[in-house]
């Protein structure tokens, strides 16, 4: 809103006669005034005040009134511009006009330059009016954003949350695997980032991956928790986890989920065709799924098992890349191995900081969220 109460006229001039003559006409009609007697102390005042109209004659020497008129249009070109001339000349009247003058007037004539006043005061308040609608308009526009931008930012939480608890909920199942689901969430945006992977990707993989291992709510304890040598059987029946996995997440029309339930399904896929459930092979298994075994088996390397002792670093990388009686690196995406590689060190650093905080309560998933426009 315009804090400016009063309409202020800049009468240029070069004739010291007309120019009080018109300061007078002018002052009378209510306006206050300011003069100046040729084009560059006009700009000047211009600079300096908060001029709302100017009254400017039109031939002056050095810089004409049309001259003034073309840079006053430049540099504020919302102020009205009346020139004035001292008689009636068809050409410099359509010149003027041409060059964008509010108005062209007669500068001995009071009752022109009191109608060329109200019109060109007229005028700025319909700007200014303008100006404060489009002003209100933005802030409501504004408003609005900040909501929807409040509700989506309450939206991500709410689906951060729900995915951090569904997974904690098959942690509870088997607490030996302690923060390993949310720390592939971490692997795996770290393998798909050094993969150059879209954004699209990694943010669908960052929710993706910690849920790979949810069909393991189905396993019975007495399976899942069993202390010793599983039988065959019971080793089909951890197997399944695949596919219920599978089952509990599919059908979902948010790419996210959708990649979890892929996810979910091939996480034991093998590149060499010996994974399960489907024992398919090479590019048949998704991206998605290539990234996460490398970064499932990572892990399990990493941590102790009631079936074994934890691996360090070293000794994981070692096995992913030459093997050992369990593991064979053909069981991997080469191209991914040789990214995994490269990225190695951010694993130790993801496996060792997150170790500690296993049920802590603190939110240390990996998730990726869209970065919302600020
Ligand atoms: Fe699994
Ligand atoms: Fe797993």
């Amino acid at each position: 809103m315009s804090e400016k109460k009063e309409t202020i006229v800049l009468i240029v001039d070069d004739e010291k006669f007309f120019l009080k003559k018109i300061s007078d006409t002018v002052q009378a009609l209510g306006y206050p005034c300011l003069t100046s007697d040729n084009a560059d102390s006009a700009l000047n005042n211009l600079r300096d005040n908060n001029v709302d109209i100017v009254l400017s004659d039109v031939v002056m020497p050095e810089r004409s009134g049309i001259e003034l008129l073309q840079r006053i249009k430049e540099i504020y070109p919302m102020t009205p511009v009346v020139l004035m001339s001292g008689r009636a000349d068809m050409e410099i009247t359509i010149q003027a006009l041409n060059h964008g003058a509010f108005h062209f007037i007669s500068k001995s004539e009071d009752i022109e330059i009191a109608n060329a006043l109200t019109k060109a005061t007229a005028f700025n308040r319909s700007i200014s009016d303008e100006v404060e609608h489009r002003l209100g308009l933005e802030r409501k526009l504004s408003e609005q954003d900040t909501r929807i931008k409040d509700s989506m930012v309450m939206v991500q939480d709410l689906t951060v949350e729900l995915v951090q608890r569904l997974t904690k909920m098959a942690e509870y199942r088997d607490s030996t695997t302690g923060t390993h689901n949310a720390r592939l969430g971490h692997y795996s945006t770290v393998l798909a980032e050094a993969a150059g992977l879209s954004e699209e990707f990694i943010i669908s993989i960052s929710f993706a991956s910690p849920m790979h291992d949810i069909g393991k709510v189905a396993i019975p304890d007495k399976i899942l928790l069993k202390n010793g040598r599983l039988t065959e059987e019971e080793m089909d029946i951890i197997k399944s986890h695949t596919v219920t996995g599978h089952s509990i997440l599919r059908g979902s029309t948010h790419p996210s989920i959708e990649m979890a339930a892929n996810v979910a399904l091939s996480h034991h896929e093998r590149f060499d065709g010996t994974g399960y459930p489907y024992g398919i092979k090479g590019e048949e298994i998704l991206i998605e799924g290539r990234i996460v075994s490398i970064c499932d088996v990572y892990d399990s390397l990493r941590s102790e098992r009631p079936y074994k002792q934890p691996y360090s670093h070293e000794q994981a990388c070692d096995i992913l890349m030459n093997g050992n009686e369990r593991t064979r690196p053909e069981h991997f995406d080469q191209e991914l191995l040789k990214t995994f590689r490269k990225v190695s060190r951010n694993f130790d650093e993801i496996y060792t900081s997150l170790q500690n905080d296993q049920r802590s309560g603190k939110n240390i998933m990996a998730f990726k969220l869209p970065q919302l426009a600020s």
